[in-house]
């Protein structure tokens, strides 16, 4: 065949591709946070997981009482008391691992009892060992500077003496650089990160940002400052977030890979998934929330003698992050509610900031009431760009190469805030690159995009596929991960138009035994008539399981119904028919072990 290429058209969208990350996965703690120490801070709870508590990650031998009167701070309301003599041991994640001459700084707060007190630290049966002496009085900071002595895994100790009272606080040990600063990100995940050369990073979240519950809801302020001083909060996830990473790490990371920020802030509701509904941030208190998300422009980008650019160089950064995007709000629900709290915050961000651009949201493609309902939204408020999400099989992602050429460039412009084809990763990779060319293709409406969910620490996954899994001393980027580093390195300027001659459809050879296979991709799907060549099903199987009822779920690989086909010879295909009550939903139909047909 032939391929002609025609003259340069449109410039690319220059922000394109670049990232979004939500703390899913153990992505920070556990992740990216280079802390190397597990509920340092003694805030793990019930809350959080079933059977957490305070002591969770760590193993006491001796006197040890939890407290919380007169703590560091009230936002680290736990401590421990130890009586010496006593061990406190923790593992950190799968073992705090090091190497012969790796420096670390092991900081903490204590407050001795009475008498002084000596706490000698150690990594491992000798890999690395320190002490340091707690004077009586209140709470004090203590920090110890060693150097890994041999290489190997093992756990932190810290040793009270026999007699000795000591209350602990958040217990810290990160690796150092080679400047002797203590390392805030992961060495090698924020290499693959830096590979990936994004446009911008896309953070906190997600769900993460507006939160399972108003209680839930992630508040900017409460993230920065001395780490003591952060809340922490329980994790929708099913987890703890620690705030380590809080936004001012969310900000040094864009710095730290070139990306542009693009925080995401709730639009005043909660997640419309909470018990209850998506509850709006009461009235009383919604004109602080308004000011909240001015301020955060103020902190990124204001001069530092506005009163949040001030605080900026107070934390250490007096140049302006640069912000250009602001998120508002993800995959709600466009209720009353709402649009209400919506709409005060876009017109409050586009008054004091015309420059930024905001990003409103939808709910997840191809389509369904949210997604309908978001785009009308945002139609009607002329915001300036869209999110919109889509998980799908991958054949879902071959159909929609051209997806966006059938937006309206006049309307809103779209950022494609998370994305992932969810089957085999190289299949997915595949597919996920075809659909990429694609959204290069349309720079006049897509003008940003990022695959999700981003990190993934191994055994530690609440959602898969993920882009770039890890280990305690490993990372593992999927298929995917190359995909999206290619597109990233490699960008293009101009759209081409491009034509094909003298292609001719392949037609797909069906083996003549095998299993079919009819597999949905997230909704409960009833079929009422499944045919294979004409011939309804049962009839054209010697056996089939379940009852014809396929039960989708969030793993499409989980909602399966089998059926073994025979006499296959010269079918040309498959007609499914959904129930009358099945959504807008797509189909995967594999015959042994090949997909054919999608519909
Ligand atoms: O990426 C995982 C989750 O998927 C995000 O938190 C949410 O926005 C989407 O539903």
């Amino acid at each position: 065949f032939t391929v002609r290429v025609g003259a340069a058209g449109a410039d690319a969208a220059p922000d394109l591709w670049g990232l979004f990350i939500e703390d899913l996965n153990d992505a920070l703690d556990g992740g990216l946070n280079a802390e190397l120490i597990r509920n340092g801070d003694f805030e793990f709870n019930e809350a959080d997981r079933e059977g957490w508590h305070a002591l969770t990650g760590w193993d006491a031998v001796g006197e040890v009482e939890v407290r919380h009167e007169d703590p560091v701070h009230e936002n680290n309301a736990h401590y421990l008391r130890v009586t010496g003599p006593a061990v406190l041991a923790n593992e950190g994640w799968d073992g705090i691992g090091l190497t012969e001459g790796d420096r670390l700084w092991l900081t903490c707060f204590a407050r001795a009892q009475g008498e002084p007190v000596r706490l000698e630290t150690e990594v491992g049966d000798g890999l690395a060992r320190a002490g340091a002496s707690v004077a009586p009085g209140g709470w004090q900071r203590v920090e110890i500077d060693f150097t890994a002595a041999a290489t190997g895994r093992g756990e932190l100790r810290i040793a009270v003496p026999e007699g000795a009272v000591v209350d602990l606080d958040c217990v810290s040990l990160r690796p150092l650089d080679t400047d002797g600063e203590p390392l805030t990100f992961r060495p090698d995940l924020l290499a693959a990160l830096q590979d990936l050369r994004p446009s911008f990073i896309r953070f906190p979240g997600g769900c993460l940002a507006h939160g399972l519950g108003l209680e839930n809801m992630y508040h900017w302020k409460r993230t920065i400052g001395p780490r003591h001083e952060r809340e922490q909060i329980r994790n929708l996830w099913g987890y703890h977030q620690s705030r380590q990473i809080g936004y001012v790490e969310y900000f040094e990371l864009c710095e730290a890979t070139g990306a542009t920020p693009i925080p995401i802030v709730a639009a005043g509701v909660c997640c419309q998934n909470t018990p209850g509904g998506g509850k709006p941030i009461p009235e009383s208190e919604m004109d602080a929330y308004v000011q909240d998300v001015l301020d955060l422009v103020e902190f990124a980008n204001g001069g530092t003698d506005t009163e949040w650019g001030a605080k900026r160089a107070a934390l250490g950064h007096p140049e302006p992050f640069g912000l250009r995007y602001l998120g508002i709000g993800n995959e709600d629900q466009i209720t009353d509610a709402f649009r209400d709290r919506y709409a005060r915050i876009e017109d409050a961000v586009i008054t004091a900031y015309p420059e930024i651009t905001v990003i409103g949201t939808s709910g997840p493609q191809p389509a369904g009431p949210d997604y309908e309902a978001g785009w009308a939204y945002a139609r009607e408020r002329g915001t300036p760009m869209v999110d919109e999400h889509g998980y799908q099989i991958p054949r879902w992602f071959h159909q929609n190469t051209d997806r966006y050429q059938a937006y309206d460039p006049a309307e809103a412009k779209v950022y494609i805030g998370e994305y992932a084809a969810r089957s085999n990763k190289v299949r997915s990779a595949l597919a996920e690159a075809a659909y990429m060319i694609g959204l290069e293709r349309c720079p006049e409406v897509v003008k940003l995009a990022s695959y999700a969910p981003l990190l993934a620490r191994v055994g530690h996954t609440q959602w898969e596929p993920d882009l770039i899994y890890f280990t305690a001393d490993e990372v593992r980027p999927s298929a995917s991960y190359f995909v999206q580093r290619g597109f990233g390195e490699e960008r293009g300027e101009r759209v081409h138009p491009v034509e094909l001659e003298g292609v001719q459809a392949v037609p797909v050879a069906l083996p003549r035994e095998g299993t079919a296979r009819l597999r949905s991709d997230r909704a409960t799907v009833a079929f009422t008539d499944v045919r294979l060549d004409g011939n309804r099903l049962p009839d054209a199987v010697t056996s089939a399981e379940g009852e014809g009822v396929l039960l989708g779920g969030i793993d499409p690989t989980s909602a399966e119904l089998e059926f073994e086909a025979v006499q296959q010879e010269g079918i040309e295909g498959f007609t499914v028919v959904l129930g009358p009550e099945a959504p807008q939903s797509f189909l995967e139909v594999h015959i042994g072990g090949w997909q054919n047909k999608s519909t």
